[in-house]
């Protein structure tokens, strides 16, 4: 069902479950993942020119600018090996970057998928993750618990809580979200179909719920 070399936008509000949606969908159609935070995180903690640029805007809860992500975003999708598709999780994030993702591809995005949820359900869900470093898993006190307290179960390293992750740089992530991304749901449902898929349930819900609209989708352009 799923082609060779498609293009899948994952668009959500900060703490909707991007990242633990992302690795799931990856794992199951084998698409590569570019998660631009994770990019910048490890930008950051190597030290170099675009971790410094954009740390600042990270720990103040604003987007980095739109010259940093876009060359950034260009030289990872360089690097990215081929395969049956890619998923954007984090990029783009603006009209600007989205213009520059069009000029980047010769077609159209192949989906374009929004997850949603309650602001009361995002700050518990963010203020309780716990992540991994070393290997990527997400964790949640409250939800999704590691089986060790503060140890990652894939690779064993200590957990870490994010440093954008505090009450106050939430609520400004929310607002940045509000004002500079959503405004993308419009760009692309004027281009074509946005897949809204709810994020509030288990996990497996929210897998399920995204798995049946992308089959849908892509079953019905076939
Ligand atoms: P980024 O890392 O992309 O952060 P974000 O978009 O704010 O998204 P999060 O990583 O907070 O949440 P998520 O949706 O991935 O949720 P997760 O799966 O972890 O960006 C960080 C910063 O980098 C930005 O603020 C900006 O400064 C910069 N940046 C990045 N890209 C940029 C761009 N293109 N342009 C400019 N700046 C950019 O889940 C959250 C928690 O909930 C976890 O604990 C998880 O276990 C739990 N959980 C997930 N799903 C469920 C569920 N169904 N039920 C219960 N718990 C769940």
């Amino acid at each position: 069902m799923l082609d060779r070399g498609l293009v899948v936008i994952l668009l959500g509000p900060p703490g909707v479950g991007k990242g633990t949606q992302g690795l799931r969908l990856a794992a199951v159609f084998g698409w590569e993942r570019l998660v631009t935070g994770d990019l910048l995180r490890a930008a950051r903690q190597e030290g170099t020119e675009v971790g410094r640029r954009a740390g600042r805007y990270m720990d103040e809860g604003e987007l980095v600018p739109d010259d940093v992500m876009v060359a950034l975003f260009e030289e990872r999708m360089a690097g990215l090996p081929d395969g049956p598709g890619i998923l954007l999780d984090g990029f783009p994030r603006t009209v600007a970057q989205a213009e520059a993702l069009a000029c980047a591809f010769s077609r159209p995005v192949d989906a374009v998928v929004l997850l949603k949820a309650s602001e009361d359900v995002l700050v518990r869900r963010i203020s309780g993750r716990r992540s991994c470093a070393t290997c990527g898993c997400i964790y949640n006190i409250y939800f999704d618990p590691p089986g060790s307290e503060g140890v990652c179960d894939g690779c064993g390293e200590v957990l870490t809580h994010r440093e954008d992750d505090t009450a106050e740089t939430v609520r400004r992530r929310l607002r940045v979200y509000v004002e500079q991304t959503e405004p993308l749901i419009d760009y692309y449902g004027a281009r074509g179909e946005v897949l809204r898929v709810d994020g509030e349930g288990s996990p497996d819900e929210v897998q399920a719920g995204l798995e049946a609209s992308l089959a849908s989708h892509f079953g019905a352009s076939a």
